[in-house]
């Protein structure tokens, strides 16, 4: 009963490209080859009937219109029947002993490695991410599987606590991530003794459902996990206010957390909600290494990640190095931006066209700023958009205060180390937050003041893995009892803990 991480796959390995390759073959043209309708699953029935359909679009062939999958949408008698259902199966399931459930978990987990190369397909074509990013999400995915279902064996140890799940959770994840937050939501929820209904999001349900299939294939039943997918006013106006919903674990906007909470106070709610993280560069930072790190976590996947490095604090002497400067466009401007069943490309597809924050970020230059990287479109696709970098932003400006959600990394200049901590504690956010730098002292420094949930040293600020580095923010970041994804107490939250009547 020990736990591992699970490893990713090695790109650089021969009998790797040919896996790689009929990935592309079945995916690229998912929507010639995959003609099923991905459907509402609730109360052990697969439902489409007359309910609307919606078609996701492959957005590296968005000029040519092709299809990554379709889904049907759930109703309000859907939504209903669901809660209902999920109500009804808490007993059965909540019964099963902690083992009982680690061994389902285990089984869960094989089919995600089973279906590694599906998983990482479907993602390619309905949010345009690379394959080296959905395969270190699928081992994510792996990880919250087996941790949960081993953290769960720990309930065991308490000889006079009973720990129970609290009955119904409604999971509301984000497309960023479509396979690792999902499961995670999904795995914690189960492993403590609960029913669990998910509500994907529409841009990346058929991931949603994908991963949910590695459950049922394993012997989770189709009522004790609940596909629902609906739009957002559909489930504020229907799923939430359902006075038999026990919890909600949200990762999402902030706006979202408020409504929910507007709507029921009475809930408990586990939210994650965003960042506006920051890396640091002080004088003493090895900067190659700085300016590697930096790239990747700043335009990996777009940037469209709540654990992205979308600021950049140089001290003085860095902010002055033309040598770092050119080095850091140079890179940013070598990442190759295109269609993700390309394996040159490093960077795929938005998820959505640019619009809020980020369209006003791409349209203004405030006070000194100026672009060091200016934005441009690949092929003219607008799913397409190349990393850019603003260069000299200042403090409270719109680009330093605002999460972006994309490839744009904002450059500020620190007088020191105080200084700099200083402009990344003003963002009220606190995810994620790195610093490069070689001296100990520094750091020290750092970690004592900068107010972030996950910090990092010499390391990019995305990627955290789980147990070595649970996940959680603070500040604007988080809502909800603050335990991090990743980590042992993560699933008490959804459990109630009572003192046993009778001893064994
Ligand atoms: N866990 C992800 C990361 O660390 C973000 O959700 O990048």
């Amino acid at each position: 009963n020990s736990y591992k991480a699970e490893a990713d796959t090695d790109f650089v390995l021969p009998k790797n490209h040919e896996w790689a390759r009929n990935i592309v073959k079945k995916w690229k043209h998912s929507s010639d080859t995959i003609h099923t309708i991905a459907p509402v699953v609730v109360g052990g029935e697969d439902l489409i009937g007359e309910r609307k359909i919606y078609d996701a679009i492959d957005k590296s062939q968005f000029e040519d219109n092709v299809l990554a999958g379709r889904f049907a949408l759930a109703n309000e008698e859907d939504i209903k029947r669901a809660v209902e259902v999920a109500k009804e199966d808490v007993d059965g399931w909540r019964d099963l002993t902690h083992s009982q459930r680690h061994y389902i978990l285990k089984d869960v987990a094989i089919k995600f490695r089973e279906r590694r190369d599906d998983l990482i397909g479907i993602a390619g074509a309905e949010v345009g991410k690379v394959f080296t990013e959905t395969d270190v999400e699928v081992s994510e995915a792996i990880d919250f599987v087996e941790f949960y279902s081993h953290a769960v064996r720990h309930f065991e140890s308490y000889e006079n606590l009973e720990l129970k799940g609290k009955g119904v959770g409604v999971v509301v994840p984000p497309w960023n991530f479509p396979i690792a937050i999902p499961v995670g939501g999904v795995a914690s929820t189960l492993a403590a003794g609960n029913t669990v209904i998910i509500k994907p999001a529409s841009v990346a349900a058929l991931c949603a459902y994908e991963m949910c299939k590695c459950f049922w294939d394993a012997g989770v039943s189709k009522n004790t996990l609940q596909f629902l997918p609906c739009p957002g006013a559909l489930a504020g106006e229907h799923l939430i206010p359902n006075k038999d919903i026990d919890f909600l674990i949200l990762t999402g906007g902030e706006d979202t957390a408020a409504t929910m909470m507007e709507t029921r106070n009475d809930l408990f709610l586990s939210a994650e909600t965003g960042g506006k993280d920051a890396t640091i560069v002080t004088n003493m930072a090895d900067r190659e290494q700085a300016v590697k790190n930096v790239c990747q976590s700043a335009f990996g996947n777009s940037g469209q990640k709540c654990s992205a490095t979308s600021l950049l604090v140089l001290e003085d002497e860095v902010y002055n190095d033309k040598g770092f400067k050119k080095a850091l466009i140079d890179t940013a401007t070598s990442m190759n931006v295109g269609s993700i069943w390309d394996f040159k490309n490093r960077i795929g597809t938005l998820a959505n066209k640019v619009g809020g924050n980020l369209e006003k970020a791409l349209n203004q230059l405030e006070g000194n700023e100026t672009w060091a990287v200016e934005p441009s479109y690949e092929n003219n696709n607008p799913y397409m958009l190349k990393p850019s970098i603003k260069w000299g932003v200042e403090e409270g400006s719109f680009i330093h205060m605002n999460e972006l959600f994309g490839p744009v990394l904002a450059v500020m200049r620190a007088s020191d180390l105080e200084h700099a901590v200083k402009i990344v504690n003003d963002t009220g956010y606190g995810l994620t937050s790195g610093i490069e730098s070689l001296d100990e002292r520094e750091v020290t420094y750092w970690k004592e003041n900068l107010k972030a949930g996950n910090l990092y040293v010499n390391r990019g600020t995305t990627g955290a893995i789980v147990l070595r580095q649970p996940f959680g923010g603070m500040g604007k970041s988080a809502i909800g009892a603050g335990r991090k994804a990743g980590f042992y107490n993560y699933i008490t939250q959804f459990v109630d803990i009572n003192e046993k009547t009778s001893p064994k």
